[in-house]
């Protein structure tokens, strides 16, 4: 299945290239193609939802470029950012020694699909993904492997497109439901989205589960997007 963009490009929609776009030689293409692909900023929902907590220690899912790593490791967190990407993990490493703190960065090479698990037993009080959008059937593996680096009393931070943008036209969909909403995460994680009322039998806590609207500058100007936020907290025991 091929289908047209606003940008003209033709998109194989199989599942087969949706993995495709998962692959450390898709992404390293990507990086390598030029100097800088995002910002540098750090993601606005990370910003807003990291600043309440105290910093510890913080692992930080596909984390291309490095954006959201530095501005942790400046507000003191203890960092580990990982990406399926040798070159983005060149760049977090070379930005670190520019902002001065290579000190509080580790990077390591994950493959999502290779194996969902990032840590392998290791844990951590905040585990955050911004942006990564496995193929939907592939995509509770995924973000259940990630959940499990969270740390008893400690958060998941999920933030992503919201399925909309592909509606308004903000951005392709890269193949049949790639973009999520907040419910794709819960039931995921087997936490009701129906049930407000935290039930001590789920191991999370639902923090905030929300679709808030956000303007992205662009080339061609200001665009209204929309983002999938997901905050939840580990039960301790
Ligand atoms: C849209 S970018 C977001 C980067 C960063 N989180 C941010 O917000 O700027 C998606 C990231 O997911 C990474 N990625 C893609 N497939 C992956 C996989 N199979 N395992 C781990 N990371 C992957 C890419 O290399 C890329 O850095």
């Amino acid at each position: 299945m091929t289908a047209h963009t606003r940008h003209g490009h033709h998109h194989d929609h199989s599942l087969e290239a949706q993995r495709e776009e998962m692959t450390a030689a898709s992404w390293d293409e990507r990086y390598g193609g030029s100097d800088r692909v995002w910002s540098g900023r750090p993601n606005q929902r990370l910003v807003e939802q990291a600043s309440e907590l105290a910093p510890g220690t913080v692992l930080d899912v596909a984390c291309g470029e490095g954006g959201d790593a530095i501005w942790l490791a400046r507000q003191g967190w203890k960092v580990t950012a990982v990406d399926v990407s040798e070159v983005a993990l060149e760049r977090v490493t070379r930005h670190a020694l520019d902002a001065g703190v290579d000190d509080h960065i580790k990077v390591g090479f994950y493959d999502a699909m290779a194996d969902p698990r990032p840590a392998h037993g290791h844990t951590f009080d905040l585990v955050t993904v911004s942006f990564l959008h496995p193929a939907e059937p592939d995509f509770a593996e995924v973000y259940r492997g990630i959940a499990e680096a969270v740390a008893p009393g400690g958060r998941l931070l999920v933030t992503a497109h919201h399925p909309e943008d592909v509606a308004t036209g903000a951005r392709h969909d890269h193949g049949a439901g790639r973009l999520f909403e907040p419910d794709r995460v819960l039931a995921a994680l087997g936490v009701d989205p129906g049930d407000s009322t935290d039930s001590a039998d789920s191991p999370w806590e639902v923090a905030v589960a929300e679709t808030p609207d956000r303007v992205q500058e662009t080339p061609d100007g200001p665009l209204a997007v929309r983002d999938t936020v997901v905050r939840l907290r580990r039960r301790l025991g």
